[in-house]
């Protein structure tokens, strides 16, 4: 058995899928028995908790050989790194308690940093505590900036008439379909071929910039000469937090930005075959961004 927690999202149901489509058997934690309706009718066997709660992911790790682990993010949160460290403590308990010997958890780029990467401070602390359980087999996905991030910006669009954010135009990015991530997950939980605890950078398909991501967006959605600006964090505080954010999230997400911007939150490892993932940004595009710019796909 396999657990996979937040089974119904960008990376965990694609996890669950792939692990389901090769007869392993999966179980898929999430909040609701609906989202995760079409994951049973795939096989899987649903476990509605929430993973704030150590008895409720208690039960969801028994029997399993191995889970993947991941902070789902809240963005309404008041105090961040409070529901980031109750997320985290509930599933070290649960690992301690449990006979689990594999784990694969989502961390970031970023994660080596003791400070001022904003939330990926929370995915640090999560590697720390799961250094702590000796027993555990842990391989770190240390993610580049997943290509999801751009589906916040068709309201942008529609609003501004152009791409807006905190990131500079010209910054390299390792830029990642969480797709990606899920298909990786699922291998490495499959083969269970990691010893000890240990980190992997992914690092998506190739670097590309704002810029290039905002020529290659326009021409798909038939805005040739759409641009991308680089707004000023007051700015941008009061969009974020005027969509529902929390001001400390907001704090956050523009910490981590300065931190990209200056470099200090950079890979560590150089690009190679073994961290580069299939889905380019173009494909990313066609089959997830234009749909939800022409409302025919996720919410944005
Ligand atoms: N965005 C980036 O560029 C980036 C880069 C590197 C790493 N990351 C990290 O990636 C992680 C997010 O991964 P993801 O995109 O796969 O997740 P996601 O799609 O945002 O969420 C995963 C699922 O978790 C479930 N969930 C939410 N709150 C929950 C709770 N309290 N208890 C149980 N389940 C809950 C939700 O499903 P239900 O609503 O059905 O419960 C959701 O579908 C974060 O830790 C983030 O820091 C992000």
């Amino acid at each position: 058995m396999i657990t996979i927690i937040g089974a119904t999202g960008n990376t965990g149901r694609i996890a669950a899928e792939k692990l389901l489509a090769s007869g392993k058997k999966v179980r898929v934690v999430g909040r609701s028995a609906a989202h995760l309706e079409p994951l049973v009718k795939k096989g899987a066997e649903a476990f509605v908790g929430d993973v704030t709660d150590e008895a409720m992911v208690t039960k969801a790790f028994a029997g399993a050989e191995a889970a993947y682990l991941l902070i789902p993010p809240n963005l309404s949160a008041p105090d961040v790194r409070a529901h980031q460290a109750k997320a985290a403590d509930a599933q070290v308990r649960a690992l301690e308690k449990s006979g689990l010997e594999f784990a694969v958890f989502l961390s970031s780029v970023g994660a080596d940093k003791p400070d001022k990467t904003g939330p990926v401070v929370g995915l640090r602390h999560f590697e720390e505590r799961l250094n702590g359980i000796s027993r555990l087999n842990a391989l770190y996905l240390r993610a580049g900036y997943f290509m999801e991030n751009f589906l916040a910006q068709p309201g942008v669009i529609r609003q501004l008439g152009m791409m807006a954010g905190p990131l500079k135009p010209d910054l390299p990015l390792p830029m990642i379909a969480a797709q990606d991530i899920g298909a990786y997950a699922a291998e490495r939980l499959a083969k269970r071929d990691f010893q000890g605890k240990r980190a992997a950078e992914l690092l998506g398909q190739r670097d590309l910039d704002y810029r290039e991501a905002t020529k290659i967006t326009g021409k798909a959605i038939g805005k040739p000469s759409l641009a991308y600006s680089q707004l000023p964090s007051a700015m941008l505080k009061m969009a974020l937090t005027s969509m529902g954010m929390s001001s400390n999230m907001a704090d956050l997400l523009l910490e981590m930005s300065d931190s990209l911007n200056s470099g200090y939150m950079k890979p560590l490892e150089a690009r190679t075959a073994a961290n580069t993932t299939p889905t380019s940004f173009e494909q990313f595009v066609t089959e997830k961004f234009v749909p939800a710019y022409s409302g025919k796909g996720a919410a944005v």
